[in-house]
């Protein structure tokens, strides 16, 4: 197993006092932070190759492009592609969503169609779909959560609800909110049986879990680089080739087209199709040193991290009077993220004080309204967990609850 308390040598941005404590960073759901590794390839990349990508005929070009183009290699290895030709570099797991539910649901969606979507799922994985259905005339459906705090999904009704009239199922890979690790090979399987698209958020997986996407035989994985040690600003939608290029474009511009006339133009095969205008090339090769750091330390090892950590902090949460946690049990696999809340204390409040503490949280709704009011909650306070994260973090954390929670009257 790595060193894990070595490993935070790597990361520059924890080495400092906030409020004249050291940092503890738990706020990895919403950004991580960056090895040197990645940092050095983006000085190193804009110090010396820096240039516009196939554009040029100039050594710099050729350089940037072939960095570029190395960049989609190494992350279509990453999660096991078949092809680079289906790793689309986007701003991020949002844009991604964007880009299937534009392009491919206003070319295949009509009235009558459902979108099969969880109760679980992140605004990016609800809204562009909401926008898709209003402009198609399809409609929504959600495969529900299990238990009064959203313990699991209910998968007995996801069997049932992929009906003939669903023609894509997009579900989120790890909730952002409850830590949940959805069945994805399963859920996958399911719709392909039945001849039905699947889409999955891989915002909150792709760092933490070995991610293979022919083997979770899913047909579009999105994902951003900012939450796997990446750069912010850089994502990616994988797609399988045969959909991707029976797609129309999602933007045009340049860089999309192979000819261009007054009145009409034809497209580029994928990926170049999506990638209209200059694209983040500085930033895809730092997500390509990201990939590198995590390979190294190994996926496998960094879930199993997370899981430890997750289950450690669990059992002492579950310790703190007054305090609901949502998500699945104790004891069951989750991911590292753990959202709570206490009566009568706002999250907002308890994000401040712990913040005094030098601890980052994160406290709101999470991107998640509709799940939040079936649960009867405005807002939790979320901790999320990266591979420098330790149990001392954990230890840090339940000791600044305890001061929040006796102050605001809960013990
Ligand atoms: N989606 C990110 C989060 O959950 C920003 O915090």
């Amino acid at each position: 197993m790595p060193n894990w308390t070595q490993l935070r040598d790597d990361f520059p941005t924890l080495h400092q006092q906030v409020n004249g404590k050291p940092l503890v960073y738990l706020d990895n759901a919403a950004t991580a932070h960056k090895p040197r590794s990645v940092i050095d390839t983006l000085t190193r990349f804009y110090e010396r190759d820096n240039s516009n990508v196939h554009r040029g005929l100039h050594a710099l070009s050729n350089r940037a492009t072939e960095a570029f183009e190395g960049a989609r290699a190494r992350l279509a290895r990453f999660i096991n592609a078949a092809d680079p030709a289906e790793i689309v570099f986007t701003r991020g797991t949002t844009e991604s969503i964007n880009l299937v539910a534009s392009s491919w649901g206003g070319a295949n969606l009509k009235p009558g169609d459902t979108i099969l979507l969880t109760e679980i799922e992140h605004h990016s994985n609800l809204v562009p779909w909401q926008l898709i259905a209003q402009r198609t005339g399809a409609q929504l459906r959600f495969v529900p959560f299990t238990g009064e705090n959203a313990e699991g999904l209910d998968l007995a009704a996801a069997e049932k609800l992929l009906s003939p009239d669903v023609k894509l199922f997009a579900f989120t890979h790890a909730s952002n909110t409850l830590g949940t690790i959805t069945p994805a090979f399963e859920l996958c399987s399911l719709a392909r049986a039945r001849g039905i698209v699947t889409v999955i958020d891989g915002a909150q997986s792709i760092g933490h879990l070995p991610v293979d996407v022919r083997s979770l035989g899913c047909d579009f994985y999105a994902f951003s680089g900012h939450k796997m040690l990446g750069p912010t600003g850089i994502g990616v939608l994988y797609g399988r080739q045969k959909l991707l290029d029976a797609m129309p474009p999602y933007q045009g511009g340049g860089g999309m087209i192979s000819v261009v006339d007054y009145q009409a133009s034809r497209w580029k095969p994928s990926p170049e199709r999506f990638e209209a205008g200059t694209p983040n090339f500085g930033d895809a090769v730092a997500l390509a040193a990201a990939c590198d750091y995590i390979d190294q330390v190994g996926r496998e090892a960094i879930a199993q991290h997370d899981a430890e950590l997750s289950a450690y902090a669990m059992e002492q949460l579950s310790t703190l009077p007054g305090i609901r946690i949502l998500g699945p049990r104790r004891g069951e696999k989750r991911s590292g993220v753990i959202s709570f809340s206490f009566e009568g204390v706002h999250a907002h409040d308890i994000v401040t004080f712990a913040d005094e503490d030098a601890i980052a949280l994160r406290g709101g709704h999470h991107c998640n309204q509709p799940l939040m009011k079936k649960l009867g909650l405005t807002s939790t306070t979320r901790a999320s967990f990266y591979l420098y994260n330790t149990p001392a973090d954990v230890d840090a954390l339940v000791k600044s609850l305890h001061r929040i929670i006796k102050f605001f009257g809960v013990e």
